[in-house]
């Protein structure tokens, strides 16, 4: 009984006694002076010599400095062979594999209501097995962050009582001064009105929910369209301004996120923005000094392309409107960035929204991106991607939501929705767009 008691006194005041850290937390690294051990269950386990994390483990609980610096341990840790040998980082593995995706219940709901308002009985079933696709869930703005809570409880009761582990899946989306080049996205933050501190505690509140439950994973794009304005948009002017904002932003989401273990993959625009020749370089130097900035986390995983929009994965040929540009699909995009990343130190992995490519040769010009006529659905998520630099095919943007409105009158009006490529009338950008849908369905390819 005493001995008990006593256990039960050091268990309630860990800091005094059995400095732990928790699972995913630091353990060690040049310079820092916190626990050095790790909650059960978890290893602690070099990353660089500047940090070391507790990862989930068999291993009984250890000190950083029994880990010997060569090896790591744990198999969601491995060297990757192809970075230089010189600056070998580890990687974290692909974060989807032995996961199953949870389901937005929010979108299940809009798809749901949407198919109901099909008459064509044919239609409407195909349109409701859009429901059982995973999406990302857009945490763009504070008020959405208890959403991702209750998603997060309910993976995490899924998880136990399936024995099937979740994935939640994520898109940060809330800086200040939102969608410096355009209109449509506008956010709720500015940098002149406390921008970057709200938005801190924007990133608290959702580490505060992740961190409640550990054994759901959590995979995050970081920031639509932010950093590829800073590589080609900074002569707007609200651009210009908000570059230090963005960066500052970013590397507090990175570090924050990747710290609890969430994989994060930086937005990377698409093949028609960054791949074109001059676009590379400068972009693969952005991003792998954001990286860096961040601590190089394993965690950080890469990048994410086409998000939102529209470009094929792989076109069977070149779309007239690429023309001049090589890197005319997402894959030659990304196998013409990656090995810039990787000279970088970087052996960064990609994921590729695909949710709306289905159709393709259908725009007026490349830069055009609202609501665009005649899309439909594309290739379903899978980590059957074809190229060992791509993690995942996935669906970032919830397609049916609204990526602009067409009304002139609007705050948020962007001329660009309404060019002779943009269905119209359209609603706010994030809202329902039933006739939208309804032809993303009909035009699915592969079909429904
Ligand atoms: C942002 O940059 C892209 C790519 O260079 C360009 O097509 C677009 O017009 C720019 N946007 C603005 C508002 O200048
Ligand atoms: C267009 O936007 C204006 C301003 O927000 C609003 O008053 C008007 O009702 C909108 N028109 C339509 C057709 O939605």
């Amino acid at each position: 009984m005493k001995s008990a008691a006593f256990l039960a006194l050091v268990a309630l005041l860990p800091a005094f006694t059995v400095a732990q850290s928790a699972v995913w937390g630091q353990c060690g690294g040049i310079g820092w002076t916190g626990a050095t051990t790790c909650a059960s269950g978890s290893v602690c386990t070099e990353q660089n010599a500047y940090y070391s994390q507790c990862l989930p483990g068999t291993a009984a609980p250890t000190s950083a400095s029994s880990v010997p610096s060569s090896s790591h341990p744990t198999s969601t840790v491995s060297s990757s062979s192809s970075a230089p040998s010189t600056s070998s980082t580890p990687t974290a593995g692909n974060p989807w594999t032995g996961y199953q995706i949870y389901l937005s219940p929010y979108y299940a709901a809009e798809i749901q209501a949407g198919a109901a308002a099909i008459t064509d009985p044919t239609l409407s079933a195909k349109a409701l097995s859009v429901a059982q696709i995973p999406t990302f869930t857009w945490l763009d703005s504070v008020s959405k962050v208890p959403d991702l809570g209750t998603y997060l409880a309910d993976a995490s009761s899924i998880g136990t009582s399936t024995g099937q582990k979740q994935l939640v899946q994520i898109v940060i989306y809330d800086l200040p001064d939102r969608d410096c080049a355009a209109k449509a996205s506008n956010g709720e933050f500015t940098i002149a009105d406390n921008g970057q501190a709200n938005y801190e505690n924007y990133i608290d509140q959702v580490v505060a929910q992740i961190k409640q439950y550990p054994d759901v994973r959590v995979v995050a794009v970081i920031e639509p369209d932010s950093l590829a304005n800073l590589v080609t948009n900074l002569s707007v002017q609200k651009c210009a301004n908000a570059q230090t904002t963005y960066l500052a932003c970013v590397n507090y989401a990175l570090t924050q996120l990747s710290a609890l273990g969430v994989y994060t993959y930086m937005d990377a625009g698409h093949a028609g923005w960054l791949g074109w020749p001059a676009n590379l370089g400068p972009a693969a130097q952005l991003f792998s000094q954001v990286w860096t900035n961040a601590g190089k986390s394993p965690f950080i995983k890469g990048l994410a392309t086409n998000v939102a929009n529209y470009n094929a994965l792989s076109a069977a040929s070149p779309d007239p409107i690429t023309q001049g540009d090589p890197n005319y699909d997402e894959l030659l995009y990304i196998q013409a960035l990656a090995p810039q990343l990787q000279a970088q130190g970087w052996s960064a992995t990609f994921i590729v929204d695909q949710g709306r490519s289905g159709q393709q040769n259908l725009r007026q010009a490349w830069g055009d991106w609202c609501n665009i006529k005649g899309a439909g659905y594309g290739t379903r998520p899978t980590t059957s991607t074809g190229s060992p630099l791509i993690d995942s095919i996935v669906w970032v943007k919830p397609g049916g939501e609204c990526d602009g409105t067409s009304n002139s009158s609007s705050p948020r009006y962007d001329s660009t929705c309404s060019l002779s490529d943009a269905t119209q009338p359209a609603p706010e950008a994030g809202t329902w767009f039933q006739a939208y849908f309804e032809t993303l369905v009909s035009q699915a390819n592969p079909p429904l």
